[in-house]
C-alpha cells in the first residue's frame, strides 16, 4: 500500500483516480501542522512508499503565517523522511518553483543553488533539506503552476473573471510551466514505483508542463480555449499588489526526468482536457 498525505487536493484528487489501494489522509486525519501526526500515520500504516502532496500552500497567508508554514512546509516533511528511513521505503514529496529567486531567463536545473525570495519558498527549502539530511531514499519533485478540473487555481480563477468582466490584468513578466495535475500524478506514481525498485535515484527532479510561457499569456490561452472574448492587460509584477514577494523566472529544466522517460506534457493540451472536464461537470 501507498500512503499519500493529502486528499482532496489538486495532486492528490488526481492520485486518487490511478491509486485505488492506497491510502489517502486529509487534513483531519493528519494534520501537518503537528508533525508527529505524520510520524504516527507512516508508523500504524506500514506503507511500502510515502508521497507527500499536502502542505501550507498559501504564498501571502506565509508571509503573515511563518510558524505554520515552518511546521507543515519544513518539519512535517523531515518527520516523514526519518520515518521512512527507519522502515526503508521511499518519499517522494512535491516541492516548488518558489524556492529559486528567479532571477536570469535560463531554466533552472536540479542542481541550481536554490535563494527563496519568500517565506512559503524558504520554507519549502527547509523542508527539502530535511528530506535530504535523513538517509531516506527519496524524489524531491519541484514543479509548477499546477491546474485540475477540481480545486482552486489560475484556470477556475480566470473563468470565473470571464464571466463577470471584460477586462483583467494579469502579470507578463513571471515565466513557468504551467502543470495539469493529471500529468503530474502519473509522474509521481512513475517515480514511486522506480525508487521502490532502484533506491539509487534519489534526488531532486524538475516536472512542468511545456511550453514555458507568462501568465498572460497562460490567461490569453485559458481565454481562447473557453471562447471568451476578454481583454488581458499585461503588467509588471511590480504592479502586481502581493503580500509575498514572487520570482519571475520560474523556468524549470525538466530533463533529469528523462532518466524515468518521462516528458514535459503540452500544458495548452491538459487544458483542452480540463476545460471539456468542467463543462461536463456543469451540464
Ligand atoms: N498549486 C500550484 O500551483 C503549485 C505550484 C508549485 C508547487 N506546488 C506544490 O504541489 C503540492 C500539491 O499542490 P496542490 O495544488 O495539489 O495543492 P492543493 O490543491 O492546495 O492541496 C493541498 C493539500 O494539502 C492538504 N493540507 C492542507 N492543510 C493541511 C494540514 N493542516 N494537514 C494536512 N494536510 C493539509 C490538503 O488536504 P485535504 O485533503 O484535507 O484538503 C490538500 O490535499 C504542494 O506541495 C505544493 O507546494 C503547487
Amino acid at each position: 500500500m501507498i500512503l499519500v498525505f493529502g486528499q482532496s487536493g489538486q495532486v492528490a484528487t488526481e492520485l486518487g483516480r490511478h491509486l485505488p489501494d492506497a491510502l489517502f489522509l486529509d487534513g483531519a486525519a493528519c494534520d501537518l501542522g503537528t508533525p508527529t501526526e505524520c510520524i504516527d500515520a507512516i508508523l500504524q500504516t506500514r506503507p511500502r512508499a510515502v508521497i507527500n502532496t499536502a502542505d501550507y500552500s498559501n504564498l501571502n497567508g506565509a508571509e503573515q503565517n511563518e510558524s505554520m508554514a515552518m511546521r507543515m512546509n519544513a518539519e512535517a516533511p523531515a518527520a516523514m523522511a526519518r520515518t521512512c528511513e527507519e522502515l526503508h521505503i521511499p518519499l517522494v514529496h512535491l516541492s516548488s518553483d518558489q524556492v529559486f529567486d528567479g532571477k536570469g531567463t535560463a531554466p533552472h536545473l536540479p542542481s541550481d543553488p536554490a535563494h527563496p525570495l519568500n517565506v512559503f519558498g524558504h520554507s519549502k527549502l527547509l523542508g527539502e533539506q530535511g528530506i535530504r539530511a535523513s538517509a531516506c531514499v527519496h524524489a524531491i519533485v519541484r514543479t509548477s503552476w499546477i491546474f485540475a478540473s477540481h480545486g482552486d487555481d489560475f484556470v477556475k480563477e480566470m473563468l470565473q473573471i470571464g464571466r463577470t468582466r471584460t477586462m483583467v490584468n494579469v502579470v507578463s513578466d513571471q515565466i513557468a510551466g504551467p502543470t495539469p495535475a493529471r500529468d503530474l500524478a502519473y509522474a509521481l506514481m512513475a517515480i514511486t514505483e522506480a525508487l521502490v525498485v532502484d533506491p539509487t535515484r534519489t534526488g531532486t527532479y524538475h516536472f512542468a508542463g511545456t511550453p514555458d510561457v507568462s501568465l498572460s499569456g497562460f490567461a490569453k490561452e485559458i481565454f481562447r480555449q473557453a471562447g471568451q472574448d476578454i481583454m488581458v492587460n499585461e503588467i509588471p509584477a511590480s504592479l502586481f499588489p502581493m503580500r509575498a514577494r514572487l520570482p519571475l523566472n520560474c523556468r524549470l529544466d525538466c530533463q533529469s526526468l528523462r532518466s524515468f522517460t518521462l516528458q514535459r506534457p503540452d500544458w495548452r493540451a491538459g487544458l483542452t482536457t480540463v476545460l471539456q472536464e468542467l463543462d461536463a461537470l456543469r451540464s
